[in-house]
């Protein structure tokens, strides 16, 4: 009973002793933890006191390119979306997400003016300003060549809607001064200035002392403006409005324009109108985007039209802290489909070449060989390298695939041919080994007694480079290869356009006995428009021009 008791009493000590050793320990670690807080708390305040710490804030400027909801935008968006304009900015939410949004403004938003008489005159419904307003831009580049489209009228209108959007516009204005005053936006204690010039005009449009217009890139005072407009902020952002169309590379006067800019104080440079997208330079260690491409417009006859860049740069105070090229991609409906890394775009591009067969192993380029009926491919089971589907505009069929270079200027040359009012087509293009051997055997098998001049035998076709085409027309129903061809006008279009991008007649009349076949008025190579023209001029056949250069 005594031991009993001794060790009931020892229990609870310990027990007493335990809770007091461990209370104090819990005391402990609140205190150590309540240190902290406090610790944390007294560093944020102190944060507060000092603005030059806390308040440096990423800042994201994101550009856009040419954008232009006239013409086939307008039509789409009336047919695909109910007339709703913003619906063009579904994909793309993104962009939202920028400090500060730019994009050019490729034309008028008015209904008032007239057309001045191009026929590339562009004028934006009113409505279309709402919907570029949600979709958060800020500033917009309203210096290029269709600002004057529909007249000074629809020009000065489009000055006051946008004033009227809180939407800012540079390098116009009611007169000179205000066109080449920077637009000026604070985000995070920074001052990001923009300014705007157009090299492609209008010169009729140039702003002066009392009358409203465009800021020129060819203004003498270039350097004084943009020192004028540096001095008002901390970045400075000068655009240009600049550069060849559908050139991948930027030109000479594009450099000079932004080495010179860049001397004399801006920051960073983008570049638009060439439609495509180009290169990225730097000089003195500033960004040179030489062009944006395409935003939202309506040129569907190629893919570096129906892409644009999405250049996203993040500010931490007022150096740039990092750069980002995106693309966007434009669907049929002329809709941005989504924003794309380069590596993403590379993939879509691959799924979708799919289509087209790839070589299993690496050839030697057979662009130039001079195939004929004496002449065969060393290997017939070469396929080229960069085989792509003709889109569907072009095209009699799905399935029908050129090299890639053939490809676009094959889509120009069409594109063309449907704005001169010719629906030209290709029936027929790249073509396996097996292909050819198959397209003799059905010959022969249906009796065709003509099949040696007709179809070149299996490894001797041009068809087999990727760069060959037979064409066909809408009047003749895009029967292929038919006897009516020569006579059809889009025989005549192509005879009179086809080397302006590329493409030549192979077997031509009357060369009947020098090409070994019989005169094809359907079937055209590719060569590249030098080539092209030059093979005109020597009036030689494709091989017989061919032979000499091997
Ligand atoms: N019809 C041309 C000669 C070809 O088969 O390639
Ligand atoms: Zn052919």
């Amino acid at each position: 009973m005594k031991i009993k008791l001794i060790w009931t009493l020892g229990i609870i000590f310990i027990s007493i002793i335990g809770f007091l050793i461990g209370f104090s320990i819990s005391n402990k670690l609140q205190n150590i933890s309540s240190n902290t807080i406090k610790t944390e708390r007294t560093e944020v305040s102190l944060n507060n006191n000092m603005p030059k710490i806390t308040n440096i804030k990423d800042t994201t400027l994101m550009f856009v390119g040419d954008m232009m909801l006239d013409r086939g935008v307008k039509s789409s968006v009336k047919n695909n979306f109910g007339g709703d304009f913003n619906k063009l900015f579904d994909n793309i939410g993104e962009i939202k997400d920028a400090d500060i949004l730019f994009a050019n403004l490729e034309g008028p938003i008015s209904d008032v003016g007239n057309n001045v008489g191009s026929k590339y005159s562009f004028r934006m419904n009113p409505e279309v300003l709402s919907a570029i307003k949600n979709a958060s831009f800020d500033v917009v580049s309203f210096a290029n060549n269709h600002i004057g489209d529909w007249n000074k009228m629809a020009f000065e209108d489009t000055l006051s809607r946008l004033q009227t959007e809180s939407i800012e516009k540079i390098g116009s204005g009611m007169n000179i001064n205000e066109a080449e005053s920077p637009v000026i936006i604070e985000k995070n204690n920074i001052k990001f200035g923009f300014i705007g010039f157009s090299d492609v005009g209008p010169e009729w449009m140039q702003a002066s002392e009392n009358s409203s217009g465009v800021l020129l890139a060819s203004n003498p005072r270039l350097p004084e403006i943009i020192q004028n407009a540096k001095a008002n902020c901390d970045v400075l952002i000068v655009s240009f409005h600049w550069g060849d169309e559908y050139k991948k590379i930027h030109n000479k006067r594009q450099e000079k324009l932004a080495k010179l800019s860049i001397d004399n104080g801006a920051d960073l440079i983008i570049g638009h109108h060439p439609h495509v997208m180009q290169d990225i330079a730097t000089y003195k260690d500033k960004t040179i985007v030489y062009s944006l491409g395409n935003f939202i417009f309506d040129q569907y006859f190629s893919t570096d039209t129906m892409r644009g860049m999405l250049f996203e740069v993040k500010f931490e105070g007022s150096k740039i802290k990092s750069t980002e090229s995106k693309i966007i991609k434009l669907n049929k409906k002329f809709q941005p489909e989504g924003i794309y890394t380069e590596k993403q775009i590379k993939e879509l591009d691959r799924i979708t070449s799919k289509i087209c067969p790839k070589p299993s192993k690496e050839y030697d380029n057979m662009f130039f060989l001079n195939i004929g009926q004496d002449i065969g491919l060393i290997d017939s089971s070469y396929i080229p390298k960069d085989l792509q589907e003709i889109e569907s505009e072009s095209s009699t069929k799905t399935g029908i695939c050129l090299i890639k270079e053939a490809k676009e200027s094959f889509e120009l040359m069409t594109s063309k041919a449907r704005k001169d009012g010719y629906i030209i087509k290709v029936s027929s293009g790249f073509r396996s080994y097996g292909d050819q051997k198959y397209i003799i055997e059905n010959k022969i098998k249906n009796g065709d007694t003509n099949t040696d001049i007709a179809v070149a035998k299996a490894g001797h076709s041009e068809h087999q480079l990727g760069t060959a085409v037979d064409v066909t027309g809408q009047s003749i129903k895009y029967v292929s290869a038919s006897d009516n061809f020569e006579k059809i006008p889009e025989a005549l279009w192509m005879e009179e356009h086809a080397s302006d991008y590329g493409f030549i007649e192979s077997y031509p009349k009357g060369k009947e006995s020098i090409t070994g076949y019989m005169y094809e008025p359907w079937h055209y190579r590719y060569a590249g428009k030098d080539i092209a023209s030059k093979i005109i001029l020597s009036n030689q056949t494709v091989n017989q021009y061919l032979s000499e250069l091997n």
